[in-house]
């Protein structure tokens, strides 16, 4: 049966069948002690089964769902974590951040931590190069953390990590190499800079479960090439981002849905022989070089999330028709 030629409308008595389970689900949910998991729950399970309704979900399909998400449990380990790999694909983890980081004036805005972000990277001094041996293209980056009203965050931490020219992140290289992350602090005029390797466009692990969803779907796992930042400091929101380069076609089409026009920027290309801005020798090798000033907000500027909300009012869910 395809959608096509499936009833638009349940008939009156199965309508009436399916209303009443759904009913009852929800209601065994009444007494959870939690009221957050209550509405968590209830609201889960209206939305999971207004899809199962709406699209008739054969029972075969059912079974390739459970199929598939077992596989996807199964190959995630402590190095690849494909459950985040799948949210990042279906926009779920970009929608939950831009949910959670309402705009705040020019703060820079957040995207996807993605699946390469890993606890303990090694320290850098600020002008050191967290490159550590990952091929690329020498990228000098540099800038500034201030608040909204541009006043200088010092000794704000700084996490960055990238995959390097092949398109790989170090974790993925099977070899307990650390490479293409580090982290710094802001000096006490809130500047920072450090040398990297100049971003270029990788797939997500495409050969797993998510990536035959992607290739089923007709869809590439290409990311825009970019460079990742996590910003921390007390009394600020913690900013999770990325930079992108202005000019990658990719831009249009990341597979994760994590570009925004403000995290495009200039990777100015510097010819082999030009000065590097610390004196560095780059024998003979092109480079390139970003700017990237983070705005961050208040930490009180995270929106709450609510312990209790109103009770959902029956019938479709806002959305889904
Ligand atoms: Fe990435």
């Amino acid at each position: 049966m395809t959608l096509d030629d499936a009833p638009a409308v349940a008939e009156p008595a199965q309508q009436a069948r399916e209303e009443e389970l759904l009913e009852r689900v929800v209601a065994s949910f009444d007494d959870a002690p939690d009221p957050r998991l209550r509405q968590l729950m209830q609201s889960l399970t209206r939305h999971l089964h207004a899809f199962v309704r709406e699209v008739r979900l054969t029972e075969a399909e059912w079974q390739q769902a459970v199929d598939f998400l077992t596989a996807t449990g199964h190959a995630t380990d402590e190095r690849r974590q494909e459950f985040i790999l799948l949210s990042d694909v279906l926009g779920v983890s970009m929608q939950t951040i831009t949910v959670n980081h309402e705009v705040h004036r020019d703060a820079t805005e957040a995207t996807v931590v993605g699946p390469f972000f890993v606890e303990g990277s090694p320290e850098v001094a600020l002008g050191g190069d967290i490159a550590a041996g990952a091929p690329g293209e020498p990228c000098w980056v540099e800038g500034t953390v201030t608040d909204a009203d541009g006043r200088p965050v010092p000794n704000a931490l700084i996490e960055v990590w990238e995959a390097d020219q092949d398109g790989l992140y170090d974790v993925q290289h099977g070899d307990d190499r650390t490479a293409g992350r580090g982290h710094l602090h802001t000096d006490d005029r809130g500047r920072y800079r450090f040398w990297a390797v100049t971003p270029t466009p990788y797939p997500i692990p495409d050969d797993g479960p998510v990536g035959r969803l992607l290739a089923a779907s007709g869809r590439s796992p290409m990311r825009a090439s970019h460079l990742h930042f996590l910003v921390r400091a007390a009394g600020f929101r913690t900013l999770v981002t990325h930079v992108f380069v202005r000019g990658d076609p990719l831009l249009e089409h990341d597979s994760v849905f994590g570009v925004r026009d403000s995290l495009v920027l200039d990777f100015e290309p510097r010819p082999a022989g030009t000065p590097t801005p610390d004196g560095r020798e780059l024998a003979g090798r092109s480079w390139s070089q970003v700017r990237f000033d983070v705005v961050l907000a208040p930490a009180g500027a995270v929106t709450p999330i609510p312990t209790a909300g109103p009770r959902p009012v029956a019938g479709p869910a806002p959305g889904v028709p």
